[in-house]
């Protein structure tokens, strides 16, 4: 085919990006789905090969796991030919499953060898056309012995990657291949990063292009304290629109590059301070880099680890300025559930006819009216009460006073945190109340909380300084119950003292409840905190 042929004078990287191209237009976009191949923007590409190779070495072992038509090997070798100081010998293994992409990542390949063979560098290449998971599985395992060192397989000095994305059955092979690491349904993506953090020689550096969604939550935790345990991060760049990389695939995630540097259990590292950039476009030509210090960014609660992304000095004063709040909710004796009922498993016990003697109010996120619960709300039909009988008990809170927090916000909406309070007095005629399972609700584990306390927790959840905390170590629209669990909070007697005010004075005005809760914490410095002011 013409269009396989490398035009005169172009760059290994922009050739291989073409050939994606000429993949793209000869397949489906399901069937692109399915295998997760969202190919490399070439500038993205050429980036993560910048970041890779950052110092010249005379002997270079790369990886590339899911290599599509090796885009983001051409972009390195692009890279490596370019600095003064040559190497001596190039070994690259690429892996990739869809044979399709074969002969296009060989094309790619061999262009390489021609031009490192020009600079009469020693150039070999492997395609293995396997899983990467299953063929790999025994270094993972072999990582998790001390003597991992002592065995004999091969290891890489660098590896870069965009690995495939998409939902694996806990029971495939691959998920069972790296069972340690998985609690729940694990993305394909995750299972990619930690085996090939399991095959980098000690020092060795990873780049990978991943979602954002495993530098938090608990789904992701098992891996993030296992990568982290292993790896020293020392630099992420997140670009600012979700939309915008993998346009061409229509991919909504919000994505991140991480590099890494895998630990010497030799040595004693050091925390050094990571690099954070911001993009705002998908050209790269607009970056903002801060530095953070290990610690604003490898941020350790509860014997769970996350991965904040603080992208502004700004950001980085106000999560030193939370960090010091001393409690969690756990320390105060709250805990945080999900609303029970699912509505469509509990369909047939949801009705519209309200009858109070068999049966009780449903609350939904769309009864949450600023601080106050509004019950009932018509609402494209959603039912407003369940059935008050004996197969609902399981389903049914008490009533009393609780936070109630939504679990999802729209992109669009200004906040993540929406917190209102659902008071006792308000639902006293009933025993009993059901909430949905789209609400989270905080509640104490002894003595039922006050109105002042229900008040001053969801104010401090309210306001925009603990809202952008909160975005800083969770990008995604989901507020998951783990993640406030390991909020920083003030004492009780500040969280009663800001419910006090609130109940008085500030229910109505963003700017009245931000006053407020500045005032209590005495976080002085008011102009830190600014609604989406970067
Ligand atoms: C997100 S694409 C990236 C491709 C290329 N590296 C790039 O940056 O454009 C992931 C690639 O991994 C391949 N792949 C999917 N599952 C795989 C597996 N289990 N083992 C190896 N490759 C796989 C896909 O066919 C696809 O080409």
């Amino acid at each position: 085919m013409k269009d396989l042929k490398r035009i005169q004078n172009e760059s290994l990287s922009a050739y291989s990006f073409r050939l994606s191209e000429v993949y793209c237009n000869s397949s489906t976009h399901q069937y692109r789905k399915n295998m997760g191949q969202f190919f490399t923007p070439l500038k993205i590409s050429e980036y993560m090969a910048k970041l890779l190779y950052d110092e010249p070495q005379e002997d270079i072992t790369l990886l590339d796991p899911g290599a599509g038509t090796g885009i983001l090997i051409a972009s390195f070798c692009g890279i490596v030919l370019n600095n003064e100081k040559k190497p001596l010998h190039v070994n690259i293994d690429a892996f990739e499953l869809d044979e399709n992409l074969i002969p296009l990542l060989k094309e790619t390949l061999e262009q390489c060898k021609i031009e490192f063979n020009q600079h009469n560098i020693q150039f070999n290449y492997k395609i293995i056309n396997n899983d990467f998971i299953l063929e790999n599985c025994q270094y993972y395992n072999k990582s998790k012995l001390n003597n991992f060192e002592k065995n004999e397989l091969k290891t890489y000095n660098y590896i870069i990657a965009n690995p495939p994305y998409f939902k694996l059955n806990k029971n495939s092979k691959q998920a069972l291949a790296l069972s340690g690491l998985i609690y729940g349904q694990p993305n394909i993506y995750f299972l990619f990063m930690a085996l090939s953090s399991s095959m980098l020689s000690n020092n060795g550096i990873l780049v990978y292009i991943t979602p954002r969604s495993f530098t938090s939550g608990l789904y992701y935790k098992r891996f993030r304290s296992w990568f982290l345990r292993n790896n020293n991060i020392d630099g992420i760049l997140i670009f600012e629109s979700r939309n915008d990389i993998f346009s061409r695939d229509k991919v909504l995630q919000e994505n991140i590059i991480v590099r890494a540097r895998k630990k010497d259990p030799n040595i004693k590292h050091m925390k050094e301070p990571i690099h954070v950039g911001i993009c705002y476009d998908r050209s790269l030509s607009n970056i903002e880099t801060i530095i953070a210090n290990y610690n604003d960014v490898i941020y350790k609660k509860n014997g769970d680890s996350f991965i904040r992304i603080p992208t502004s000095v700004k950001e980085l004063s106000l999560i030193r300025k939370i960090d010091k709040l001393p409690f969690t909710l756990n320390d105060l004796g709250l805990k945080i559930s999900t609303g029970p009922v699912v509505a469509f498993r509990a369909k047939r016990y949801l009705t519209n006819d309200y009858d109070e003697k068999s049966c009780v109010p449903l609350i939904r996120m769309h009864n949450f009216r600023n601080f106050d619960v509004i019950w009932p709300i018509q609402n494209n039909g959603k039912e407003i009460c369940i059935l008050n009988e004996k197969n609902t008990k399981h389903l049914l809170l008490p009533v009393k006073n609780y936070v109630l927090l939504k679990r999802f916000s729209a992109k669009e909406q200004k906040r993540r945190l929406y917190a209102s309070v659902l008071l006792k007095s308000k639902f006293e005629s009933h025993k009993n109340i059901g909430l949905e399972n789209h609400v989270n609700y905080i509640y104490s584990k002894s003595n039922p909380l006050t109105p002042e306390q229900v008040y001053g927790i969801a104010a401090f959840l309210n306001s925009s300084i603990i809202d952008q905390y909160f975005r800083i170590f969770n990008g995604s629209t989901q507020v998951n119950a783990n993640d406030i669990k390991n909020l920083p909070l003030p004492s009780m007697d500040i969280l009663k003292l800001i419910g006090k005010e609130i109940i008085e004075n500030g229910k109505s005005s963003e700017q009245i409840l931000e006053k407020i809760v500045l005032d209590k914490l005495k976080l002085i410095d008011r102009s830190l905190f600014h609604y989406n002011q970067r």
